[in-house]
């Protein structure tokens, strides 16, 4: 049985549940929230009741859906997480890592790794992957790069880093686990990209936790058709699940959501079946065409080195946040994200055919526009600041508002980053230089500083 099965044959019984939560199934619903959810939401929301099992502490219908997701994805343990990647990134930092312990990561991280260095107190030691200066985003990180640092901060306890990114830059996962485990490190992968891989690894390669690394966690939400913010946590044979299940439940509800839980356990059935498989086929097949239209066009260009589900499109002529205006203002097409050459456009198991049809004539039509004024270029300062206190220490430490040209030369009190994709620009603790309110002078008047440095 599934949770779904077992939660609907209680739920559907006589049982007199004087328990949270407190809507009982569907006897009572808010009316605007019965137009959000529907009536089979509350009649699926049940708390841990006789019968059913507890995220905290699985035992029962939930330790062997998590058991049988482990084993269609092909690792050795796995976890539901119900609050996104983000939640299966903090808890597999706060697994390894404790207070001013080292840390190697990619700079190109997440925020939750940000959250994940605030709550240990791990102290990172950065590596920056080059800049495709082309199409303005991070190769892979290199792993003999990975070597040398380890080389040289032999106090390194884990790595962690972002692959695929949020362009779809695939790093080579199996040359960088058997460097993390040379030295003895635990690799951590960001894959929050990257769910499509377990399902169709022909198309999209192996997830990482497959090709050696010992945590990899993927969004379900992102890019399988699973709603926000269904995640896994995937697991290889060094890490010890009762030390993640703690590290999970100091971060989790203690009132997870069943339907969420359901999701997740049903998204993974239904993409390891036949069915899911030719979703995912079609997915590929469509975009494949799409892409094939252009061949011969000299203007639209698309980026051809990445997880091919993740639209990278530039047009000769026309920066990116032009396109993207464009296609907005124009055409009621929006990106996730753009940047000085490009629109991102994602893809997943909810892009039709016609979508991408209507992608296409817009890009045709953007194209024969005349050259559109330029926006200047602003290259995104990502070097390494000078850190001069931990992030954690000085995360919580007084600050003071100051005017950005006043703030050169103090201590950063704050996280700044472009968003999307997150990526850190400047973070608490580390050294503000011209550089940095050059970039930021359009954008920040002020900037929290700490007091008294
Ligand atoms: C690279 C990367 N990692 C992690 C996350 C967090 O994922 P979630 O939204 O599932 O918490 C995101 C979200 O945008 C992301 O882009």
């Amino acid at each position: 049985m599934t949770i779904r099965t077992t939660t609907e044959k209680i739920s559907k019984s006589d049982r007199k549940l004087f328990t949270t939560p407190s809507h009982d199934r569907d006897n009572f619903i808010v009316p605007n929230c019965k137009k959000i959810f529907g009536n089979s939401f509350y009649e699926y929301d049940l708390s841990e009741v006789n019968g059913l099992d507890n995220l905290g502490n699985p035992e029962n219908s939930i330790m062997s859906a998590m058991k049988k997701s482990a084993e269609l994805l092909g690792v050795k343990s796995l976890f539901y997480l119900i609050n996104g990647s983000s939640s299966g990134i903090i808890a597999s930092m706060l697994s390894f890592l404790r207070e001013k312990d080292k840390v190697l990561i990619a700079r190109n991280c997440h925020q939750s790794v940000l959250n994940g260095l605030i709550l240990t107190g791990a102290e990172p030691v950065w590596i920056l992957p080059e800049l495709n200066s082309e199409w303005e985003i991070f190769d892979p990180v290199s792993p003999s790069e990975i070597e040398k640092k380890l080389i040289e901060n032999k106090t390194v306890k884990a790595v962690i880093i972002t692959s695929p990114t949020y362009e779809g830059v695939t790093s080579d996962i199996k040359a960088i686990a058997e460097v993390c485990h040379k030295y003895n490190k635990i690799l951590i992968v960001d894959e929050a990209h990257g769910a499509l891989k377990s399902f169709y690894p022909e198309v999209f390669g192996e997830n990482a936790v497959k090709l050696g690394a010992d945590i990899a966690i993927q969004s379900l939400h992102k890019t399988c058709g699973a709603p926000n913010p269904c995640a896994v946590m995937l697991c290889g044979e060094n890490v010890c699940p009762e030390n993640i299940q703690n590290s999970l439940n100091l971060i989790n509800t203690t009132s997870p959501s069943f339907p969420m839980i359901m999701a997740i356990e049903e998204t993974i059935n239904y993409l390891a079946s036949p069915n899911g498989k030719k979703q995912i086929s079609r997915l590929v097949s469509d975009i494949r065409q799409f892409k094939n239209e252009f061949q011969n066009d000299e203007k639209i260009q698309f980026c051809d080195f990445n997880d091919e589900t993740k639209i990278l499109v530039k047009i000769t002529g026309m920066s990116g946040y032009n396109l993207s205006d464009s296609l907005f203002e124009n055409f009621n097409i929006e990106d996730e994200l753009t940047n000085n050459r490009a629109s991102l456009l994602l893809t997943g198991l909810g892009t039709t055919k016609q979508k991408l049809k209507k992608l296409g004539k817009a890009l045709k039509k953007i194209a024969c526009y005349p050259n559109l004024p330029q926006k200047p270029t602003e290259q995104t300062p990502y070097f390494i600041p000078k850190m001069q206190m931990s992030l954690k220490n000085a995360y919580f430490s007084e600050k003071e508002e100051v005017s950005a040209e006043n703030s050169i030369g103090k201590i950063c009190g704050e996280i700044i980053s472009e968003y999307p994709p997150g990526i850190p620009v400047l973070l608490a603790g580390e050294k503000i230089r011209k550089e940095h309110i050059e970039f930021l002078k359009n954008k920040k008047e002020t900037i929290q500083v700490i007091k008294n440095r």
